[in-house]
């Protein structure tokens, strides 16, 4: 972990993928996940505790403070935990560990009341993410939360490294050993299929409470001109009170929800609310 480097070091990997989605509709998308987590955690009373397991640079901390009295921020690359706490670390009620999610030592058992782990488990190795839900299950309060957000095949896995030249298929040793040593600008991905991921969070102790595949592919997407910059929208407050446009977006990724096959091939990438138990 001491001198952990997250590959894609200056973000031009991921940046390229969500290139050819539409910027507004990707950001949407999420913001209509992490709106049904708000109405399934209940907007009325805040969480005492959330985590933000590989919290990059802090782009949910905001989100986990309007759920939860105090945010504990980790990451495994130093140089990415202090961006976020540049952006956060005024802010008295984030504080920022610099570990694993299979080192969660300092965070005494059952303190926890939701874990953000939004697209990590994509870059693990496979014992590190079984080593990260048991310290989920450990640090979680009876009852508590995981969101977990990742990306999927269409119902077979697969093991990528992703390149300055784009996306090459790899070996799952190959996976295991860039995520273990990895090398500057090649980024492993793994695609889960989304039925085992399930057996495995179960094994791990976890019900889930649903699931959203989001990110639409651009073929199975509406072009929705939501009007302006695509940085000058909010897509908390879009979702909240949606213009016809808006709720053009949300019908699309409904209606591929209500088909888990059609959604499967549709969708880049899933949610799973989790509770503990
Ligand atoms: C794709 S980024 C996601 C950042 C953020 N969660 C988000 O959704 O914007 C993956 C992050 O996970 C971190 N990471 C990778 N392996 C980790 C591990 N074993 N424990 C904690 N963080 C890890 C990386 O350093 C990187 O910041």
């Amino acid at each position: 972990m001491g001198n952990y480097i997250y590959p894609d070091r200056d973000e031009r990997l991921t940046s390229s993928l969500i290139k050819s989605y539409n910027e507004t509709r990707w950001n949407l998308e999420e913001a209509y996940v992490l709106e049904r987590v708000v109405e399934t955690v209940g907007r009325e009373k805040k969480l005492d505790v959330s985590m933000d397991v590989g919290t990059g640079f802090g782009r949910l901390i905001p989100f986990l403070l309007s759920i939860s009295r105090k945010v504990i921020a980790i990451d495994a690359d130093v140089w990415r935990l202090r961006k976020a706490m540049e952006s956060f670390g005024s802010s008295p009620n984030v504080f920022f560990l610099w570990t694993t999610g299979s080192r969660l030592d300092p965070i005494p058992p059952e303190s926890v009341d939701f874990i953000n782990y939004s697209h990590v488990a994509q870059h693990v190795a496979h014992h590190e993410l079984l080593e990260t839900l048991g310290e989920f299950h450990r640090v979680l309060k009876e009852e508590g939360w995981v969101l977990f957000l990742t990306t999927h095949s269409e119902g077979r896995e697969m093991f990528l490294v992703s390149t300055d030249e784009g996306a090459k298929e790899i070996k799952r040793d190959e996976y295991e050993e860039l995520t273990l040593n990895p090398v500057f600008r090649q980024l492993p991905v793994r695609k889960f299929d989304v039925q085992h991921l399930e057996s495995l969070l179960r094994e791990c102790g976890f019900k889930l409470v649903w699931k959203v595949y989001y990110h639409i592919k651009p073929d199975f997407a509406p072009i929705a001109d939501i009007g302006g910059e695509p940085s000058s929208l909010k897509p908390t407050e879009a979702i909240k009170n949606p213009s016809k446009e808006v709720k053009v977006i949300i019908e699309n990724l409904e209606r591929i929800n209500s088909d888990e096959k059609k959604a499967r091939k549709r969708a880049l990438d899933v949610a799973l609310l989790l509770k503990k138990g």
